[in-house]
């Protein structure tokens, strides 16, 4: 089976070529390797190319009787996208509608698709939060995600495509070191990055109603990841075609155990700085996971410490430039 991989070039997309591959599948990435590394493809076919020219979207997926799109090639920093809504919405809405639109004038009718936790906005309490809950994104970044969610189930209801939207928790870890995350966007390349430099990690909030008062987060191993993408597919063979899962581990960790974590992993003292609440965090965002557990019998193999130590492998990787 052949499958194409939009942002097949980057952290998570490349960790899912890794794995088709390792199971016997053809794949070809499409990436515009705007952030994505030529490295991180490996033996896959890359095409440099960007989801939004649907014309060589249609060719890619004919020329290569594409079976199946995992899509990935989106923007996800959440600041990035108040600052520049249109961005967002051409790239992420627009990029589906283009793939969307190529699948259907090529006859490709299976899609995984890459959501977010992002979508859920502000839980209302620190409960685990199901699928079902209400959408009410903080952000433009949230919003395409709840805008490209519809998309797939009103395509669907058209034109009969299979789809499976997965809603990722925060994403963490290296399958191998040379698949670490290379942007410094999130909490543990962050602090990685500041104990690199000499300077303090900062905790976003201490005065939140949690047990130490710092953010509690769902923090799910990249490689688990990649695993809910076959499920997934997997899945869809088997009559669970159409839906969204949660992807995590259903446990929260908080800020300040992360960072206890990384001391321990790496045997280096942290003395954060506690600055004031980031705009816009919910004091606790956890997945219930057992939809995906009981659909796709998905779980989660690898826990926060497997998450840190690969991370930490990956970031002192030799050669890796560092953003
Ligand atoms: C985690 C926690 C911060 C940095 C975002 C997106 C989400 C998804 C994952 C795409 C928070 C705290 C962070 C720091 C800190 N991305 N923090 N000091 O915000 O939970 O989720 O990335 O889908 O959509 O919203 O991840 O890693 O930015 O923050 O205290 O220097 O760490 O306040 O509580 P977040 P994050």
């Amino acid at each position: 089976m052949t499958w194409l991989v939009t942002g097949g070039a980057g952290y998570i997309g490349a960790h899912v070529v890794r794995l088709l591959g390792e199971r016997g599948d053809d794949v070809v990435v499409l990436d515009n390797l705007s952030t994505g590394s030529r490295e991180a493809v490996g033996a896959a076919k890359l095409v440099e190319g960007d989801v939004a020219d649907t014309a060589l979207v249609t060719e890619v997926l004919r020329d290569n009787s594409v079976r199946g799109v995992v899509h990935f090639a989106a923007k996800k920093q959440v600041g990035e996208s108040v600052a520049d809504p249109l961005l967002y919405y051409r790239e992420n809405v627009g990029g589906l509608a283009s793939l969307l639109t190529a699948m259907t004038a090529a006859g490709t009718d299976t899609i995984v698709f890459s959501s977010s936790a992002a979508t859920y906005g502000m839980p209302v309490d620190s409960a685990p939060i199901r699928e079902d809950s209400r959408l009410a994104p903080e952000s433009p970044y949230g919003y395409t995600k709840v805008v490209c969610e519809q998309m797939l189930a009103d395509v669907a209801r058209a034109t009969g495509l299979h789809y499976s939207s997965l809603r990722y928790f925060n994403v963490a870890g290296a399958g191998t070191d040379e698949l670490g995350d290379r942007a410094v966007l999130n909490l543990i390349p962050i602090v990685f990055h500041a104990m690199g430099s000499g300077e303090a990690p900062r905790v976003f909030g201490t005065d939140y109603p949690t047990p130490d008062g710092t953010c509690i987060r769902d923090y799910v191993h990249v490689a688990d990841l990649a695993h809910a993408h076959l499920a997934a597919f997997d899945g869809m063979q088997n009559g669970h075609d159409r839906q969204t899962f949660n992807v995590g581990t259903g446990t929260g960790s908080s800020v300040l155990e992360v960072m206890r974590c990384i001391e321990a992993v790496t045997g280096k003292a942290i003395d954060p700085v506690m600055a004031d609440r980031r705009p816009g965090d919910p004091a606790s965002a956890v997945a219930a996971v057992e939809k995906i557990r009981d659909a796709l019998g998905w779980e989660a193999k690898h826990d926060l410490q497997s998450m840190v130590a690969s991370a930490w492998s990956a970031f002192n990787r030799g050669d890796a430039p560092r953003a």
